[in-house]
């Protein structure tokens, strides 16, 4: 049975919230249980995580530590509420995963992507997600619609850094076909939530109602 944890990705600004508000309405509708969380974030540790990952004043922080710490926060929200959500029926919604690690620590930052994957798998423990929505916008756009937000730690890294986990993100849903659906995120929302749902209908059975 293909697992009930669905991802979604994107560059910040990509309408990935607007997306998971949508599905997350469309699911109560259907009274199918679920559970939405966000990375990093989603326990009390891996909030206490984020703070110093996205934190400004963090400005010499390694590539290494930085991936680590990503890491641990997804460690402690996949023991502590993604596995047992799983294991009791439940759908899980994340609000990015595994693969923003490898766009931004890999192809954003440069770090190696093959130890990334490795780290990825020692903290997720089989919780690979069943299906991925991967929201892609263009460097122009993103920055335009995250205007007005003051930019965090991660959002500060520049246009360059930005171009390069949108073509990460690319090539991952190349190398994940069977896992990751690319949607343009400048189509109008609810044709994009339409593409969504009739792929999630299409996988998952007992959605179809
Ligand atoms: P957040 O405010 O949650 O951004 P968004 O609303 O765009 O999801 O901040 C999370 C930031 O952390 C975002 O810039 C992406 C980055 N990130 C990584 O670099 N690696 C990771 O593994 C994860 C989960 C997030």
């Amino acid at each position: 049975m293909t697992s009930r944890l669905i991802s979604f990705e994107g560059i910040d600004g990509s309408g990935k919230s607007t997306q998971i508000d949508l599905l997350s309405a469309w699911l109560t509708e259907r009274n199918i249980e679920f559970v939405i969380v966000r990375e990093p974030g989603g326990t009390s540790i891996s909030e206490r995580i984020r703070d110093i990952l996205l934190d400004k004043q963090n400005l010499f922080f390694s590539g290494e530590s930085e991936s680590f710490l990503f890491l641990s926060a997804r460690a402690q929200l996949v023991s502590e509420v993604i596995r047992p959500a799983l294991e009791s029926g439940k759908f899980v919604i994340c609000d990015r995963f595994i693969d923003s690690t490898l766009a931004y620590q890999g192809y954003g930052r440069g770090m190696d992507l093959s130890q990334l994957e490795a780290m990825n798998n020692m903290a997720i423990g089989g919780c690979v997600p069943g299906q991925t929505f991967l929201l892609d916008v263009d460097i122009e756009n993103s920055i335009q619609r995250r205007s007005g937000n003051e930019d965090d730690r991660m959002e500060s890294a520049g246009v360059k850094f930005l171009s390069k986990v949108r073509e990460g993100y690319i090539q991952l849903s190349t190398q994940f076909s069977n896992r990751i659906n690319l949607l343009d995120s400048t189509e109008v929302k609810s044709s994009i939530f339409n593409k969504i749902t009739t792929q999630l209908c299409r996988v998952y059975g007992d959605l179809n109602v």
